[in-house]
């Protein structure tokens, strides 16, 4: 199977060579090939130009892009996708005055969707959460991590992996999972916290990893649900089963956890809409991606994460969605691009670096992914016709999509019909 798409206005994020993070200064580069072409095999792009050398390639498929865009699909580095039903209600009660901090101290919020999650079957869970996935693939995403964590007992937690895994399998997507049984502490265990982290170190840390599932081990740092010391007992049984630290740290409270993810050397730490100097040090000198979730912030209400004091720090920054149904019940990428630029203050080829390679980054999929370049995956956006890449966070919350090509396969998404499974 080949294409081959002619005429592109804007060939964005094209790399000779292959580029595994952007940081600090050379977020402000986008490298983009004007009127280009590119071509696909099977999965993988193939070859690029100047439409001055396209000249004699044949291919099966052949796109003209005239007068668009074309760009690596988003990476998602951060969701919970895998939920059961939404809560909406806990929506109306903090338009009319509840914080979210109210709603789980009542026992609402993440307990709320962990008990309608163990009540719903498995492949309830999966219908549910491959309809989801499916709607973000048609926005041009089409790499995720997705997280467990409304499990909340072995045997739900176990219930979500193996749902994460048949994602995995069944969908043409790029799916990583991360075990967050850390995300609150059940009710159960609310006097004794400390069994439930052992149930955490000595059960579903073994057994996730007997599974061979995920790779990768989350946290919720914060007041109210795991302290620094809570977080470094389960890093610390995670490594000892080669899982990687992904956190989340600094969403309400400075606890110290962005030093406790380098410290464990994490692939990245995310939230940080509040941050210090320490934090930024601690950033410093280490592998860690820092992960900002502007759809949070503006769900809850709650400050934006600094990116420019990030980025000015010579630091990287990737930017996710967080898709949960408590605190970011959207996955629109185009949006967060966008809110990027507009509260963050990013530009447009820093919010697109954010997107694009370094939240392949934050997945530990870089070297495949994120990029326009020859042997990576052809996971790729063509856009409606634009003026200019700029104008995907510009004309917030329109849908700049009009083609997707995930693992090398061109999709109709406007088509109800389609799917994306493998
Ligand atoms: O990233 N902060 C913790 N976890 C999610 C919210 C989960 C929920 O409210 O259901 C987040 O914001
Ligand atoms: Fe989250």
């Amino acid at each position: 199977m080949s294409i081959l798409i002619k005429n592109i206005k804007q060939l964005v994020q094209v790399h000779d060579y292959n580029v595994m993070i952007v940081k600090g200064e050379d977020m402000k580069t986008l490298p983009v090939l004007e009127n280009a072409y590119l071509y696909i095999e099977h999965d993988t792009i193939i070859e690029y130009g100047e439409m001055e050398y396209c000249e004699g390639i044949e291919a099966e498929t052949i796109i003209d892009a005239t007068g668009r865009i074309v760009l690596p699909a988003w990476c998602d580095s951060h969701t919970h996708i895998v939920y059961a039903g939404n809560r909406t209600s806990e929506f109306v009660d903090r338009i009319n005055g509840l914080s979210y901090e109210d709603i789980a101290n009542r026992g609402g919020g993440i307990l709320n969707s962990a008990k309608l999650l163990q009540e719903t079957s498995e492949d309830d869970l999966y219908e549910q959460s491959i309809n989801r996935l499916e709607e973000l693939i048609r926005m041009g995403t089409c790499a995720f991590e997705i997280k467990t964590g409304y499990g909340l007992t072995v045997e739900a937690e176990l219930k979500m992996l193996q749902v994460i895994k048949r994602i995995k399998q069944e969908s043409l997507a790029k799916i990583t999972p991360t075990l967050l049984a850390a995300h609150a502490i059940p009710a159960e265990y609310k006097d004794k916290k400390d069994e439930y982290i052992k149930l955490i170190t000595d059960e579903l840390i073994p057994e996730a990893s007997k599974l061979n599932i995920s790779h990768y081990i989350d946290v919720f740092c914060e007041k109210g649900y795991f302290d620094l010391e809570d977080t470094e007992a389960i890093l610390k049984a995670a490594a000892e089963h080669n899982m990687r630290p992904k956190i989340h740290v600094n969403q309400f409270n400075i606890l110290g956890g962005v030093a406790i993810g380098a410290k464990y050397d994490a692939l990245s730490v995310d939230h940080l809409e509040e941050l210090n100097n320490d934090d930024i040090e601690a950033l410093k000198n280490s592998e860690t991606m820092p992960v900002a979730l502007p759809g949070c912030s503006y769900f809850l209400s709650i400050p934006y994460t600094p990116a420019r004091k990030i980025i000015d720090a010579g630091l990287p920054l990737a930017i996710a969605t967080d898709y949960n149904p408590g605190s970011a019940p959207s996955g629109n990428m185009n949006f967060i691009v966008s809110a990027a630029c507009v509260k963050l203050k990013m530009t447009p080829e820093e919010a697109i670096n954010a997107a694009t390679i370094n939240g392949a980054y934050a997945m530990g999929i870089s070297s495949m992914y994120g990029s326009i370049t020859r042997g990576k995956k052809a996971n790729l956006i063509i856009t409606k016709p634009l003026s200019d890449y700029s104008e995907i966070p510009y004309a917030f919350a329109h849908d700049p999509v009009e083609q997707v090509i995930i693992n090398g396969q061109l999709k109709d998404i406007k088509n109800p019909e389609e799917n994306f499974r493998i």
